[in-house]
């Protein structure tokens, strides 16, 4: 659904001409950094063209009027927020209110409806835009100026606290931080970020697998608990203290299993560190080389991976034009990320559908993106 039709809807659903209000915000790919976010380490996403936009207008009541076109069902909820609803895409937006009101910040309720294009459940991060755009809007119409650094926090306190998803900062960081034209990179430990230009002769490629797996809750928090074992072992507070080189002297002390994590975890943070100097340095070879690593060490010693990424790293390795790709996200389904020359996107996206199809009978889903804007909010 486009802008007007948003505007039509609301206009149909909450009658009068009062100035309107657009708030959105984007989802994200990573390009390399995965499953480092939680141990304060670094990550380099990127905001993408898909996004979450909320039409809204203040209504001077402690009534707030929701309506998702995506679902077409409608949600209403009294201020302050006391529980959650069966509908879990409500359940965004009420845990941001309640996380606003927590921080003792006076809020009024709002009408509004909302459209999101981000594929649901292909970590691709819709969870975070609608938390970016809905905490925008709040911050926007009660004038409460929650600097941006802040914003982060409370829309991870959302997810982690109401919607209770116990994630990292990442997703929430770049969606609300992300630039055109530029990848994040993140600082996770004192939160500071650096944005980098990405070329504009290369493009980026999301693959979605389409597949969902239902591990992922639950490998994601073990995960974090074996991260959390090899910190104890090694005497660390998080694995970001420790370079490739200390790490090889300290690993002799870890069981296979933490070793293998915590390696993972130790060479992703020095090769975000390196694709991020490769950018610098216009070398699209060698940050592709280590976004190929990256998803070998997510697969071998990480184990987050499943064989149809594994399948679309493959088909991508024999493609002129690549210079690097990987899963992308949490794992355990969900989407590849690939940097693309400009010259190559065309065979790209024709070669990984056709290969991708005759291997394991279905047609990806294939998005061209450029790095975008964090959220904003404007008037109508
Ligand atoms: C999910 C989480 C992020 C991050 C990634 C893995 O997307 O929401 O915080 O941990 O997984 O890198």
């Amino acid at each position: 659904m486009n802008l007007n039709g948003l505007i039509q809807k609301f206009r149909a659903l909450f009658p009068g001409d009062k100035t309107l209000l657009l708030s959105s915000a984007p989802g994200r790919v990573n390009l390399i950094g995965e499953h480092t976010d939680y141990n304060n380490g670094f990550v380099m996403p990127l905001a993408i063209e898909h996004r979450i936009q909320i039409v809204f207008c203040p209504n001077a009541s402690n009534m707030v009027n929701l309506y998702s076109c995506n679902y077409d069902e409608y949600d209403s909820f009294i201020l302050p927020v006391k529980e959650k609803s069966e509908k879990q895409w409500s359940n965004y937006i009420r845990g941001i209110y309640k996380m606003v009101q927590d921080d003792g910040y006076d809020v009024a309720g709002m009408d509004a409806v909302l459209h999101g294009n981000i594929p649901i459940g292909s970590g691709l991060s819709s969870s975070a835009a609608i938390e970016v755009a809905a905490l925008m809007a709040v911050d926007y119409h009660n004038e409460l100026n929650i600097d941006p650094l802040s914003q982060v926090e409370l829309a991870q306190k959302c997810e982690n606290q109401f919607v209770g998803v116990d994630c990292g900062i990442m997703d929430q960081f770049v969606s609300r931080m992300g630039r055109t034209g530029c990848a994040l990179l993140i600082d996770c430990r004192n939160l500071t970020c650096r944005h980098i230009g990405i070329d504009p002769g290369l493009v980026i490629v999301i693959a979605n697998t389409g597949i969902k797996h239902n591990l992922i809750d639950s490998e994601y928090n073990t995960r974090r608990q074996e991260c959390q074992a090899a910190n104890r072992l090694l005497k660390v507070a998080s694995l970001r203290d420790l370079s490739p080189e200390t790490f090889d002297k300290k690993k002799h002390l870890l069981s296979d299993t933490i070793r293998k994590r915590a390696t993972h975890v130790v060479n992703e943070n020095q090769r975000v560190l390196d694709v991020a100097q490769a950018f610098d340095d216009s070398d699209f070879i060698k940050a592709g080389q280590l976004m190929y690593e990256s998803h070998y060490s997510l697969k071998d010693d990480y184990a987050v991976s499943c064989p149809e990424l594994d399948i679309m790293v493959e088909i991508a390795t024999s493609i002129r034009g690549v210079y690097g790709c990987r899963m992308t996200g949490a794992g355990f389904g969900g989407c590849t990320v690939s940097l693309v020359d400009n010259d190559g996107v065309i065979a790209f996206c024709e070669i990984m559908k056709v290969s991708y199809k005759e291997k394991t009978g279905d047609f990806p889903d294939i998005y061209i993106t450029t790095p975008s804007a964090g959220g904003t909010v404007i008037e109508l």
